[in-house]
């Protein structure tokens, strides 16, 4: 029953990733169960489905025993998924039926709703609203077990089935379900110095190969739930797409007129001088280039920031106006690492840097130093994989705070800029630059150099500003 014809498209989870790991099972004739703990974004999950599928004109039907409709479409729309429009096509039903007093009154209920349309997907959120009216006789939940087993292949469907789970526990309502399940997902909280952790369980998915079995999770206002499997070294992808060094003395400290966009930069200055110069690397790349530039900064609020860059644009030769019109195309974030979990804000940033050239993460000393390394290095290393493979260049800006910090910085990356302190013959504190880049050899340059190739990237940029009006 679970053969593709042309009359019945094959159907999706709608999450890429999802489907790469269970797609094999999501299959017509599936029995799916989605258990959770309260909160934990079964429905979300479930609608995700729903939608995905409707938009692409195969009907959804969505069984509620408690919930409203017109609360499920707000709460939906908060998650950017408009229902009222498929609801009036007809690709989305939703029917709320009373939680009968009989078993055999609910399977003809639930059957009269199904027979309507040719669905694709029948959730019914969720079962532990039909076990409460239930006897707890075993021989009622096997019947229900029964129907609820053959019910997909008997509508040429997916039926999902929510599973409400208690905090700190994963046992399913129904003992048997697992067993015959197809697939079996549990979505788990977990508290992390009072901060919420979404994990994706995949307990079982006939016909996959299953490695991964716990995965992280977020759910974004307007942008629903997002995954990330970790990726496989095998298949992270080298963006060899070139970016042109805009000045002469770089490249030549480099070895090369550009560099690609797979390469990852850390930039590291001494904690107590944060030198202004350290901003204008990731600028003239940049800018040079007509490069789409986020900055998410762990430290200053976006005005600092804004400021900063209008400083290192002024000393690279741009005017007011121009600095004006540059900045108005940098996009700037300012997060503090520690309101939200780790797993949280690694995936968040995943999510902001979509469609972005250049992603400068600022003071990023601010996270190492606070999460345990232990747990710190798997969510960067899996962040910049993410990154490389949306073809985003990375660039790290760090004080160096201490040496473990900085070799894993440094190892992380591709190209590292060091600035050290130097004493200048008028006294003044001035810097020596090095520069390490992997296949290459190392670089010192002096800091007047270095200002002249940053007018010099001014200048290409300032052409750049004229050109494009
Ligand atoms: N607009 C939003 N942006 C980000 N997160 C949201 C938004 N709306 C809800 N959430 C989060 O999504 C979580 C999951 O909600 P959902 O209703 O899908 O969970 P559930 O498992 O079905 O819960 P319940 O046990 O109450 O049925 C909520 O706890 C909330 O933290
Ligand atoms: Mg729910």
């Amino acid at each position: 029953m679970s053969a593709t014809t042309p009359d019945s498209p094959t159907l999706i989870t709608g999450i890429p990733e999802l489907d790469s790991l269970i797609g094999r099972s999501f299959t017509r004739g599936s029995m799916v169960v989605v258990a959770g703990h309260p909160g934990s974004g079964k429905t979300t999950l479930a609608l995700t489905i729903c939608r995905s599928n409707a938009v692409r004109q195969i009907p959804c039907l969505y069984i509620t025993f408690q919930e409203d409709k017109d609360k499920l479409v707000r709460y939906a729309k908060f998650l950017g998924l408009n229902l009222d429009e498929l609801e009036a096509m007809g690709l989305l039903d939703f029917v709320k039926l009373p939680v009968s007093a009989s078993i055999g009154d609910l399977i003809e209920e639930i059957g009269n709703v199904v027979r309507r349309k040719n669905y694709g997907i029948i959730v019914i959120d969720s079962i532990n609203a039909i076990l409460a009216g239930l006897e707890r006789s075993g021989v009622e939940r096997l019947y229900l077990q029964n129907y609820f087993y053959t019910l997909p292949t008997l509508t040429n469907s997916i039926l999902i089935l929510i599973s409400e789970l208690p905090l700190e526990s994963d046992i399913l309502p129904i003992a048997g379900i697992e067993f015959v399940a197809d697939i079996v997902v549990i979505l788990k909280h977990k508290i992390r110095r009072g901060l919420i952790e979404r994990y994706m369980e995949i307990r079982k998915a006939r016909g996959n190969p299953l490695s991964i079995a716990e995965l992280p999770f977020i759910i974004e206002e307007f942008k629903g739930l997002k995954l990330w499997p970790p990726i496989i070294v095998s298949e992270i992808m080298e963006n060899r797409e070139e970016i042109r060094i805009p000045c002469k003395s770089l490249a030549d400290a480099l070895g090369s007129p550009s560099i690609w966009k797979s390469e990852v930069i850390y930039i590291t200055y001494p904690s107590n001088s944060r030198p202004i110069y350290a901003a204008m690397i990731p600028l003239a790349l940049s800018l040079a280039s007509n490069l789409k530039m986020l900055v998410v900064s762990y430290k200053y609020p976006k005005e600092s920031i804004y400021y900063l860059i209008s400083k290192a644009l002024d000393m690279m030769g741009l005017t007011e106006d121009e600095v004006k019109r540059l900045i108005s195309i940098i996009e700037i974030t300012s997060l503090n690492p520690f309101s939200t979990s780790l797993s949280s804000i690694a995936h968040y940033e995943i999510s902001l840097a979509e469609g972005k050239d250049i992603v400068v993460f600022h003071g990023v000393d601010i996270p190492m130093v606070t999460f345990k390394l232990r747990r710190y290095i798997p969510a960067l290393y899996n962040q910049i994989n993410y990154l490389k493979n949306m073809g985003v260049q990375i660039v790290r800006m760090s004080s160096y705070i201490n040496r473990v910090m900085d070799r894993v910085n440094a190892s992380l990356s591709d190209i590292v800029f060091r600035f050290k302190p130097v004493m200048t013959e008028s006294g003044r504190l001035g810097y020596r630059i090095y520069t390490w880049r992997r296949g290459y050899h190392a670089y010192i340059m002096d800091l007047n150099i270095f200002e002249l190739c940053m007018r010099e990237a001014g200048s290409i940029i300032k052409s750049r500003c004229i050109h494009n009006g």
